[in-house]
């Protein structure tokens, strides 16, 4: 049964961040999934707060996501970076997955960075790769916006055409092709996890025209759309997805793979901040 979000946790959560969020107010904000959270944990930041600190949020289960929240500068701009990122498989219900996006919408932020780790369905993809999602389809049934209307959470039937911002999509190819970064674009099939795909499934969303599969992120892009950020979100390609590549699929190696990407992940990091 669907649980209507508790919206008085969103005060009590801006309540607790340490006022420097509000006097350098962040430009943009990121929430980075598994593997891509680390890659911020030994930078210089103008604050630091443990997930365990911001009520609703709490600290998930799930190896590979950090629980830390980070405002920092980079070349005059601020970024809120949430480096680990809660699912609605964990059962929390939705407060904790969408709190960070509400909150980077009390702060201002005006363009929303996702991150997160894909299988890979099309077979032109292979471990390590990065792909812009241009679109997605959501499988699950399940969305953040079902229950009351929430000020400031868009219309009652928000249109979805365009949740990823094509001039962000656009600035962030052209970065990466002056680092000479291959950014590959696809369609992203989020499912509600937590078990892996099985092959009949990725066969039939391969049918639908879908490049990579995983368990997060379009709760968040939806909702930053609505909220009108502008909003970007890639995936490092961890594994081939179930049935492609015949393995047994793991979180370990989900998060190997991201290991051995972390110099390109980074750089796509810097460069989204830059825009
Ligand atoms: N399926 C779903 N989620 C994932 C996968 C996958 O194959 N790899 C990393 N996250």
């Amino acid at each position: 049964m669907l649980t209507p979000i508790d919206t008085a946790k969103f005060e009590q959560a801006e309540r607790a961040l340490p006022s420097i969020f509000r006097e350098r107010a962040p430009d943009c904000g990121m929430i980075l999934g598994s593997g891509w959270s680390r890659i911020l944990a030994s930078r210089e930041a103008l604050a630091r707060v443990s997930y365990n600190d911001i009520p609703g949020l709490g600290t998930g289960s799930v190896a590979g996501h950090a629980g830390e929240l980070l405002l920092f500068g980079q070349a005059g701009r601020r970024v809120a970076a949430f480096c680990g990122r809660r699912h609605w498989y964990e059962g929390a219900g939705w407060l904790p997955v969408v709190l960070p996006v509400e909150l980077l919408r009390r702060l201002g932020a005006r363009r929303l960075l996702l991150t997160n780790a894909a299988g890979g369905v099309n077979p032109s993809l292979g471990p390590g790769d990065l792909l812009l999602i241009r679109d997605h389809i959501n499988t699950t049934g399940l969305n953040p916006l079902q229950g009351p209307v929430i000020p400031g959470w868009g219309p009652r039937f928000p249109d979805q055409s365009r949740v990823y911002a094509p001039g962000l999509a656009e600035r962030l190819r052209e970065g990466m092709a002056r680092e000479g970064i291959p950014l590959r674009e696809g369609i992203y099939a989020f499912t509600a996890g937590p078990c892996f795909e099985t092959p009949a499934e990725i066969r039939a969303y391969a049918g639908w025209g879908v490049d990579a599969v995983g368990m997060s992120t379009v709760p968040e892009a939806l909702l930053g759309n609505v909220m009108g950020m502008e909003v970007a979100a890639v995936s490092c390609i961890t594994n081939r997805a179930a049935g492609i590549g015949g393995e047994t699929l793991t979180h370990d190696e989900v998060l190997e793979a991201t290991a051995a990407a972390e110099p390109r992940m980074r750089r796509l990091i810097e460069e989204f901040v830059a825009i």
